[in-house]
C-alpha cells in the first residue's frame, strides 16, 4: 500500500489526477469551499432524491464531466469528527474496491482542517478495505486493485498530514501482521511457528528476540504456564522481544500477550459450536508482535519489551485436571478449578517475569473471558487497572487511535471469590463478574510495577459471515507506546 499527500485546495478538484476521487462531505454541501463542479452534482442528486447527506450514503459517477479523475465517489459523513470521516471513507472505498480504480485521492469536501488524525484514519480505512486472507486459501481472489491512496490537503496542513500518513502506514503494517497471524489456523500457527515468526520479525526490523523452549521455561520455574502446556504435543515457547530505542537506563514499557494457539478448554472442555474460533486465542500475542513491528518502523526514542507465553490448551492423558495445584513463578500456588481458565495461568508467570525489566508500565493483552464479551460486546475492549494515570494514558491513546476501550472496575472486594482451601488462590470464581475476577487474579502477580490489563475477547476478531481477525488493539497499543517517547 502506498500512502501520500497532495497539495490542492478543496475548491480546485478538477485537476486532481487519480483513478478515483473520493469526496467526503457532511452538513450543507453548498456551504463549504467544495469545488463548484462537485457541489453542483451533489446538489442536483439531492434535489432529485438520488442522494442524501446522511452517514453511510454514497454517490458514484463514472467519467464525471469537468474532472480529471475517471470516477467520482461522494461519501456522506454523519458529522465533522475524524471517526465519521473514517466510516465515510470506508463506505466510499467499499464502493470502489470491486472496480478498476488503482489509485484514489481522498478529499474533505467540507471546509474543516485536514489533520494528522484524518491521515491516520485514511490509512486504517484503506487497510481494512484491502486486507484479504489467502495464506491457506489458494482459490482466494488476487490482491485487490486499490493500492495507492492520496490525501488532498492545503499547504499549511501538509506536514501534519505527512506525519499522520507515516504513523498510519506503520500501524497498518502492524495491524496486518496481527490479523494474518490470528487468522492462521491452529495447525499452522503453533507456538513453534509464533516463535519463528518473532525471530524473523526481529531480523527484519532490528529487534532483539529470544525464544525459550520447554527446558528453559522449566529452568525459570514457570510452573503455572507449563501446567497449561503439558496437555499438548505442541512444545510451548516463551518469546522475549525487545525494541531498544533509548538509553539502557530508561525503563521500558512491557507488553504481555496471551498466546494460546488453540483453546479447547482442556479437560473442562468447551462445547463444539464455534470452537474453531479458539484459534484466535493468541490474538493478544499477535497484537504484541504487530505493535513491535509498528514501533520498530517508527523508531521512537523509548524502550519496549514484548513478552509472549505461547502454548496449546488440550485435553489428554498428560493434561491438568480440575483440583490440581501448581506453583507459579512468583511462588504463589494456584488451585486449577477450571482448566478452561488457562489464559490467566500462562499470563501470571509472564507478569512475574516482567519484574526483571523494572518497567515503567506493564500492559497485558488477552482474549481472556467470554464474560467480557457479555459485558461490552464487540465494540469496546475491556480496560482494567487500579492506576488512574495509566488508565488516562491508555484511554487517550484509544481515542487518538479510534480503537475504543471501556474501563471496568477493579475494587478489592472482587478478590474475595478467588480464595481456595488448598492453594493461595483458585483460578476461577463464580460466573458473575467473570471478566473482573480474571483481572483480579492477574493483579495478584503485578504488585511490583504499574499495570493494566486489556481484555480483547470481544474485539480481536469478528464472527459470522465476515469471520476474521481485526488486528485490534494494535492501533491503541502503538499510540500508547509512542506516548512514552522522550
Ligand atoms: N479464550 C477463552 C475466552 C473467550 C471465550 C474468548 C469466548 C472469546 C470468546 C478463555 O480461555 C476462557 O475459556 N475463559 C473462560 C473462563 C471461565 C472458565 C472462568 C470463559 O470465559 O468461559
Ligand atoms: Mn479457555
Ligand atoms: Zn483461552
Amino acid at each position: 500500500m502506498d500512502f501520500r499527500h497532495q497539495i490542492a485546495s478543496a475548491g480546485t478538484l478538477t485537476g486532481v489526477a487519480a483513478d478515483a476521487l473520493l469526496v467526503v462531505i457532511h452538513g450543507d454541501a453548498a456551504a463549504g469551499t467544495l469545488d463548484p463542479a462537485v457541489a453542483g452534482i451533489v446538489k442536483d442528486a439531492v434535489a432529485h432524491g438520488d442522494f442524501q447527506i446522511k452517514a453511510g450514503r454514497t454517490l458514484y459517477l463514472h467519467r464525471p464531466s469537468g474532472l480529471k479523475a475517471a470516477r467520482l465517489v461522494v461519501a456522506a459523513a454523519g458529522n465533522a469528527s475524524v471517526k465519521a470521516f473514517k466510516s465515510a471513507v470506508a463506505s466510499g472505498l467499499g464502493l470502489l474496491k470491486g472496480g478498476g480504480a488503482k489509485s484514489v485521492a481522498v478529499v474533505l469536501g467540507s471546509d474543516e482542517t485536514v489533520t494528522e488524525q484524518h491521515a491516520e484514519a485514511l490509512t486504517a480505512a484503506a487497510a481494512d478495505a484491502t486486507y484479504l486472507y489467502r495464506r491457506t486459501k489458494p482459490s482466494a481472489p488476487e490482491a485487490p486493485t486499490l493500492s495507492k491512496f492520496t490525501l488532498v490537503c492545503g499547504k499549511a496542513e501538509a506536514r501534519d498530514v505527512q506525519r499522520g500518513l507515516a504513523r498510519g502506514a506503520a500501524v497498518v503494517e502492524g495491524v496486518n501482521l496481527a490479523r494474518e497471524l490470528a487468522n492462521l489456523p491452529g495447525n499452522h500457527c503453533t507456538p513453534t511457528y509464533l516463535g519463528e515468526t518473532a525471530k524473523k520479525l526481529g531480523k527484519e526490523h532490528g529487534l532483539k528476540v529470544e525464544v525459550l523452549d520447554r527446558k528453559a521455561i522449566e529452568k525459570l520455574g514457570m510452573g503455572s504456564f507449563l501446567a497449561v502446556a503439558q496437555g499438548s504435543h505442541q512444545e510451548p515457547r516463551f518469546i522475549v522481544a525487545r525494541y531498544d530505542g533509548a538509553a539502557k537506563t530508561q525503563a521500558p514499557v512491557v507488553l504481555v500477550g496471551k498466546g494460546i494457539t488453540f483453546d479447547t478448554g482442556g479437560i473442562s472442555i468447551k462445547p463444539s459450536a464455534e470452537m474453531d474460533e479458539m484459534k484466535y486465542d493468541m490474538g493478544g500475542a499477535a497484537s504484541v508482535l504487530g505493535t513491535l513491528r509498528a514501533v520498530a518502523e517508527l523508531k521512537p526514542k523509548l524502550n519496549l519489551v514484548g513478552l509472549i507465553p505461547t502454548c496449546e490448551n488440550m485435553p489428554s492423558g498428560h493434561a491438568i485436571k480440575p483440583g490440581d495445584v501448581v506453583t507459579s513463578l512468583s511462588g504463589q500456588t494456584i488451585e486449577i478449578l477450571n482448566t478452561d481458565a488457562e489464559g490467566r495461568l500462562i499470563l501470571c508467570d509472564a507478569l512475574t517475569y516482567a519484574e526483571r525489566f523494572k518497567p515503567q508500565a506493564v500492559v497485558d493483552i488477552a482474549t481472556l473471558t467470554g464474560a467480557c464479551v457479555v459485558a461490552l460486546g464487540h465494540h469496546n475492549s475491556g480496560l482494567f487497572t487500579a492506576d488512574d494515570e495509566l488508565a488516562d494514558r491508555l484511554q487517550a491513546a484509544s481515542r487518538a487511535a479510534l480503537d475504543p476501550v471501556w474501563r471496568m472496575p477493579l475494587d478489592e472486594e472482587y478478590d474475595e471469590v478467588l480464595k481456595s482451601n488448598f492453594a493461595d488462590m483458585a483460578n476461577v470464581g463464580p460466573r458473575a463478574g467473570g471478566a473482573i475476577t480474571a483481572a483480579m487474579f492477574l493483579r495478584r502477580f503485578t504488585g511490583k510495577y504499574r499495570w493494566a490489563h486489556v481484555d480483547i475477547a470481544g474485539t480481536a476478531w469478528k464472527s459470522g459471515a465476515a469471520k476474521g481477525a481485526t488486528g485490534r488493539p494494535v492501533p491503541l497499543l502503538t499510540h500508547f507506546v509512542l506516548s512514552h517517547a522522550g
